[in-house]
Order: structure tokens, then sequence, then C-alpha cells
């Protein structure tokens, strides 16, 4: 099939990488024209495992192509892809103005009938604006399909290619059919494509992201409450988890949630609640304890080296929002950097993948660090912020002869309380003993 994917990001590159890799003759269009060049040149603009072969072989096998011309992109697909940004905005509701600009040039361009799917996360009622937008200047038929995507950024290619479901939102017979025929390949395993309304598929994608930010900052305020009468979170974690009820994953503690996509999407469903007349009162509580959430180690920091961090320097491992990528949107370590500096403290950070991403937006306001011991080389104390592999089993001898002192904030509880007991750190996580 002929594909067009408008918007080459996170979601758009895997989307048209693998819709490739199923034979699938695609066209990528984007407005950045560097990325635009480097993918042209064979080079991934993104970090994302797997997807770096998959781009490579699909370029070679002449599948996958890019280009920065949107009516290129109209002559080439049938199918027409929008993974544009959909941003907060400043009243947090979701930004529409990429997704809508593109649809009306879209109408404006269209020479034969398109499926226009919107692949970005818009709330209830895009679609239909979408339709508006577009019919306002189209000449042919098309129709407007809701197909939210749920890919973990860190697991994205595995997600796009063995998804768990696929929701397709579509009052088209026609613009279904070609949507099943597309993805068949994907769900050959059996799992399933759920066809419903435009708005419950709208709705589908921020009840899933905004239940499981729920999810995350109930633990958060479980494991606040641990702290406040002695409990160990992680006995309680596995206590809770163990019932099938409840499941196992999301209920690590932590520093909040962060990324592109928890934050603005609990803040862009509470916008459409109240735009609604309905108050989520919920979603007014995971906003407000994340918010907290993210600086949880100030206290402990403070409480330990003291309110005034000047003459300090502090080593912080782990930039991205979560391990295995490297997008800092909303990540927790960018507001502990910012609280740490107002301190005075002096910081040097290390992240495997993020810390260019870092660089391009904190320059030279903090040092960055070769390699995760480089960075604690005579510093006060180290900070965890992202729980990446290689920070779980460190050399805890070289940990202790780099670092002034063997002081350890962490903030993904990576370590076993009696290990660093045995290994005589100083160590403070979260929803769990001190050791001091
Ligand atoms: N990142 C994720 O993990 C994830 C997961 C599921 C859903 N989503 C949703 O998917 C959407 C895209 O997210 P993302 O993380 O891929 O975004 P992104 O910011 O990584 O990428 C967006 C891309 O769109 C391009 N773009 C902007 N305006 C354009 C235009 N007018 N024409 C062509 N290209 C244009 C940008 O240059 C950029 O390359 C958002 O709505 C997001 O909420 C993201």
């Amino acid at each position: 099939m002929k594909i067009t994917v408008v918007g080459t990001g996170y979601v758009g590159l895997v989307t048209g990488t693998c819709l490739a890799e199923t034979g699938n003759d695609v066209l990528c269009v984007d407005i950045d024209k560097n990325k635009v060049a480097k993918m042209q040149n064979g080079e991934v603009p993104i970090y994302e495992p797997h997807l770096d072969i998959l781009f490579e072989r699909n370029i070679n096998a002449g599948r996958l192509k890019f280009t920065t011309e949107l009516e290129e992109g109209l002559t080439h697909g049938q199918i027409i892809f929008l993974a544009l940004p959909t941003p907060e905005d400043e009243d947090g509701s979701a930004d529409l103005s990429y997704v809508l600009g593109v649809a009306e040039n879209i109408g404006k361009l269209m020479t034969d009938y398109k499926v226009i799917v919107d692949k970005s996360t818009v709330p209830v009622g895009t679609a239909e604006k979408v339709t508006a937008v577009v019919a306002k200047h189209a000449t042919v038929d098309f129709d407007v399909v809701s197909n939210p995507e749920f890919l973990r950024e860190g697991f994205a290619v595995d997600d796009f290619l063995k998804p768990e479901r696929i929701v397709i939102g579509s009052s088209s017979e026609k613009a279904t059919q070609l949507m099943e025929r597309l993805y068949k390949p994907f769900v050959r395993s059996g799992n399933p494509i759920i066809i419903m309304d435009e708005k419950s598929a709208e709705l589908t994608k921020y009840a899933a992201n905004s239940f499981l930010a729920t999810k995350i900052t109930f633990m958060n305020e479980i494991a606040n409450f641990c702290e406040k009468v002695g409990a160990d979170v992680d006995k309680v974690r596995i206590g809770m988890g163990t019932d099938s009820r409840i499941g196992k994953r999301f209920l690590f503690p932590g520093i909040g949630y962060g990324g592109s996509c928890f934050p603005k999407d609990v803040k862009a469903l509470h916008k459409s609640g109240k735009d609604n007349l309905y108050n989520f009162q919920i979603l007014d509580a995971v906003i407000n304890v994340n918010n907290k959430q993210k600086t949880a180690l100030i206290p402990k920091v403070v409480s330990h080296l003291g309110e005034d961090l000047s003459g300090k320097t502090i080593a912080i491992w782990g930039l991205a929002f979560k391990p295995e990528t490297d997008d800092i949107r909303e990540a927790p370590s960018l507001y502990i950097i910012d609280e740490l500096l107002s301190r005075g403290a002096t910081l040097k950070a290390f992240d495997p993948e993020a810390m260019d991403n870092v660089q391009r937006k904190l320059g030279d306001k903090i040092t960055y660090a070769d390699s995760m011991y480089d960075a604690i080389e005579n510093t006060d104390a180290l900070i965890i912020c992202t729980e990446w592999s290689i920070f779980r089993t460190p050399n805890f001898q070289k940990l202790r002869e780099n670092l002034k002192a063997p002081i350890i904030f962490d903030g993904r509880n990576l370590y076993d309380i009696a290990e660093m007991e045995k290994e005589g750190f100083t160590y403070f996580s979260i929803g769990r003993k001190n050791v001091l």
C-alpha cells in the first residue's frame, strides 16, 4: 500500500519505518529540513532501540523515503498519517495548531480520495474538527480516522511491530477496511484490532495514559506515606502487585512521571473535562502530586547537605525522562537540576543517550561527564534520576573511591537497602528507610 506519514518524530518515524518493514511504500514528510536531509543521508535522527536496523533495511529496499514537501506526500499516499506534535498549550489543553494546519493544507492539495489518520494524541472531537477543516477546501472525497498510538519510547519498534491492540475510530466502512488491511500483518498472533467511533478512540488514548499516570502517582503517595510511618514500599509494592486485579507493573515509586506524553495528556484530559463541564478531580490530584514528586529528593539533599549548596559539587546519573531514550521532555532530572542550581550547587551529569539534548537546553550551566564514573569524581554526593541498566550494578568500591563522601540520593530505588548498609553508603531512596 502507498502510505504517507506527516511528522517524523518518535511516533511518525517508527510508524513509517515499521509500515515499510511489512512491504508498504512509505514516504515521510517533515518540515524540519535538517532532519529530512539527515534521514535522506541514512541517519536516524532519534535514539530508539532497533530502529536503525529497520531504517537502513527499508531505505536500501527503496520502501522508505523522505521529503519536506507535503504536496509530494499527497501525490504519493492513499493513507495519510498525521504524527504531528500536540504539545501542551498555555491553558493545559492540547495545542491542535500543527494538526489542523496540516489538515487545511491537505484539503487544499488533495486531488483524489484519501484516508487521513490522526495518529497524534488528540482530544475528543478532533476528528470532527479535522474533517471540517479539510472539507472547507477539499474538492474530492476523503475520510478521517482516529488511530491513537500506544507505543512506548524505548520499546517503540517492538510495540509497533507487536501491538497489544490497535484502536481504529472510524464511521467509514471503506476507511476501516483499508486500515484493517494495513495493520493485519501486525496482529497475526491474535491481538485485537478494535473498531469504534472516532470520539471513543480519541478518549481511549487519554484514558489509558491518565490511568497509568494515576497508578504511578498513587504508588508515589504510598511511598511518601511509607517514609512517614516506617514501612518499606518495596514490600508493600510486592504485597499489592501480586493481586491480579492490581498487577505488578507501574507500581515502582520514584521521582514522578515525565516525558512527552503523560504530563501533557493528563492535563489535556483535565482541560477537556473542564471544557465539557466535567471536573476530573482525580486528575487534579495526580497533576499536583506529580509536580511535587519530581523534586521529592530535594528535601533529603537539603537535610543532609544543607540549604546552601554553594561549594558543593553533585553528580547526576540519568537525564532522560526514562531509560532507553534520549527524550528529556518534562524529565524529573531537569526539575532537580533547576532546584540544585538555585541553591548554588555545581553539577556534573552523565546519561548514556540524553546529554546532547540537555546540552542544547542547559548549555554550560552544568558539566557533562564522559562516563558514569567520571561524573562522580570529586563530588560530594550522587543523585540518580533515571534507572538506566548500567547504573543498576555499579562498582561500589569505585563509587566510594571517587565520591568525596559515600552519599547517594536514589530517585529510582535501584539498590538494596541491606547492601548499601554493608557497602557503607549513606543512602536515601523513595519510600524506604534512610541508611545513615
Ligand atoms: N513520543 C511518544 O512516545 C508518543 C507515544 C504515543 C503518542 N504520541 C503522540 O504522537 C504525536 C507525535 O509525538 P512525537 O513524540 O512523535 O513528536 P515529535 O515532537 O518527536 O515529532 C513531531 C515531528 O513533527 C514535525 N512537524 C511539525 N510540524 C510539522 C508540519 N507542519 N509538517 C510536517 N512535519 C511537522 C516535527 O518537525 C517533528 O519531527 C503527539 O501527539 C504525541 O502525543 C507520542
